[in-house]
């Protein structure tokens, strides 16, 4: 199984990089310039002590992956989508969280249709399952291998095999447990979570919050 990156190269991307390949799974980075990802490719390498992340244009990368994990800034991801090629054998990971942060605070910029996630289905005609995970979990603490991530990964979807695919990646990947959160539009719910925990850390001083279901 080889996943895919479309938009690797910014933090978010590094932390799942690092994350899946430090747990063997073998990783592509797609960016618009092929410079630009095998830049970074070589950069998360360097920090493994191994190569098994790549770097590609995102056409080439999505060509040569199972699981495509779109990590494109939030506000990009339709112009990213449209961009590409994707295909109906493979799975689509939904990341984003649709947000602003000012002065007054941090809020959920509600999208057509409820999240985020259920805009990208739609957008994408049923060609493939979309999958939204990894949406409440900080980019800076997957980027940091030191750091344990001590969590869950909520993962949504209507395709149970396509949430499998999903979980069995995450759950290689020490501290994590994955849960099964529900269908697609459970996004909702997850997508403002993480709104919850942007202001968790800025009341408490922190950066990382994330969420650890309990009784379960
Ligand atoms: N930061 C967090 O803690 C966090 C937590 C949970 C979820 N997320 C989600 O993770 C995603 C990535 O966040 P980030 O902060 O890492 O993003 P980012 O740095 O703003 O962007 C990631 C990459 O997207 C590509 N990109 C930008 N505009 C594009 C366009 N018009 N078309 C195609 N590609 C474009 C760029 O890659 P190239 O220029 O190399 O092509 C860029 O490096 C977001 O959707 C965010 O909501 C973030």
């Amino acid at each position: 199984m080889k996943i895919g990156l479309l938009g690797g190269t910014g933090i978010e991307a590094k932390g799942l990089a690092l994350r899946f390949a430090a747990a063997g799974t073998p990783v592509i980075i797609g960016s618009r310039s092929e410079d630009r990802a095998t830049l970074a490719a070589r950069e998360y390498n360097s920090l493994l002590g191994n190569s098994r992340i790549q770097g590609a244009s995102n056409q080439s990368m999505i060509d040569q992956s199972d699981m495509v994990i779109l990590t494109v800034g939030a506000d990009h991801i339709l112009d990213a989508l449209h961009s590409v090629r994707l295909s109906q054998d493979q799975v689509l990971v939904d990341v984003s969280v649709p947000m602003k942060v000012d002065g007054a605070g941090v809020d959920y910029v509600e999208p057509p249709l409820g999240s985020n996630a259920e805009r990208i289905d739609e957008s994408l005609g049923g060609l493939l399952p979309v999958v939204g995970a990894f949406k409440t979990i900080p980019a800076h603490i997957l980027a940091d291998l030191q750091i344990p991530l001590d969590c869950n990964v909520f993962i949504c979807g209507d395709s149970d095999e396509a949430k499998n695919r999903v979980a069995l990646l995450a759950e290689k990947i020490p501290s994590l447990r994955p849960l099964d959160a529900g269908p697609l539009r459970a996004a909702r719910t997850l997508e403002r979570m993480t709104v919850l925990a942007v202001h968790l850390n800025r009341r408490y001083k922190r950066r990382g919050a994330r969420f650890l279901a309990v009784g379960i």
